[in-house]
C-alpha cells in the first residue's frame, strides 16, 4: 500500500480479531515510528510494547475507556522524554510532545499500511499508566496508548466513508494571509 493510501484509508480501529499480530508486522510499526523527523533528531521517544494479558488488562483500566486496549492483541504505549526537548514553540508552548507526535503518525499510518488497525487514545490517567508499566521516571510522559490488531471490521471499527466529517479544503486553506 502506498502512502497516499494508507492515509485515505486509516480509520481509528476499536475493535480487533483476536489472533496475534505477527512480530514482523509490529517490529515494521515500530521501525516507522522510528524513522520519524525530530527537533535537532533528538528522537524523544520511548515505545513500550505491552502484549501481556494482564498488564493490558490494568492498562486498560487506567484508561476512561479501555475496552479496546484489554482487547487488541498488542498495546503500545508511546512516551515522550521532557527533558530531551526543553525549547518551546514561538516561546509560547512546550515543544516536547510535538516529535512523539509525528512519530505516532508514521506508526499509525505503517499499521494501516501492515493490514492493522489502531487508534490513538489520549483519555488515560497518567499516574495510573505510569504505575502499570513499572514505575516510569518523572521527566517522561505516556503521550498515547495504541491498541494494534487486525480490525475487526475492514477500515477500522467505524466504518463508514472514508474521511468523511473532515471540513473541507477551502474552510482550512487560505492563501498568503490569515483570512478567516
Ligand atoms: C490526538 C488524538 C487523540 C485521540 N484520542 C482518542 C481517545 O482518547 N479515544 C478514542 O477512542 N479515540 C481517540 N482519537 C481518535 C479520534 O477520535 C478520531 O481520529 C476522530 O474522531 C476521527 O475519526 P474518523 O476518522 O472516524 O472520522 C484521538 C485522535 C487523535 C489524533
Amino acid at each position: 500500500m502506498d502512502l497516499l493510501e494508507a492515509i485515505r484509508s486509516f480509520r481509528p480501529c476499536r475493535q480487533f480479531q483476536t489472533r496475534p499480530v505477527p512480530t514482523d508486522k509490529v517490529k515494521a510499526v515500530l521501525a516507522a515510528a522510528r524513522m520519524a523527523p525530530s527537533q535537532n533528531n533528538l528522537q524523544p521517544w520511548r515505545f513500550v510494547v505491552v502484549q501481556d494479558d494482564e498488564r493490558k488488562r490494568l492498562l486498560a483500566q487506567a484508561c476512561v475507556k479501555g475496552k479496546p486496549v484489554a482487547e487488541a492483541p498488542v498495546v503500545v504505549v508511546a512516551f515522550a522524554v521532557e527533558e530531551d526537548i526543553p525549547v518551546t514553540v514561538g516561546g509560547y508552548i512546550s515543544a516536547y510532545p510535538l516529535d512523539v507526535a509525528v512519530a505516532i503518525a508514521h506508526l499509525m499510518l505503517a499499521a494501516t499500511a501492515e493490514g492493522l488497525g489502531t487508534v490513538w487514545i489520549i483519555d488515560f490517567h497518567e499516574n495510573k499508566v505510569r504505575t502499570v508499566l513499572g514505575d516510569v521516571p518523572e521527566g517522561i510522559h505516556p503521550i498515547a496508548i495504541l491498541p494494534l490488531g487486525f480490525p475487526a471490521e475492514p477500515n477500522g471499527a467505524s466504518g463508514g466513508p472514508i474521511a468523511d466529517g473532515r471540513k473541507s479544503l477551502d474552510e482550512i486553506i487560505a492563501y498568503n494571509a490569515y483570512s478567516w
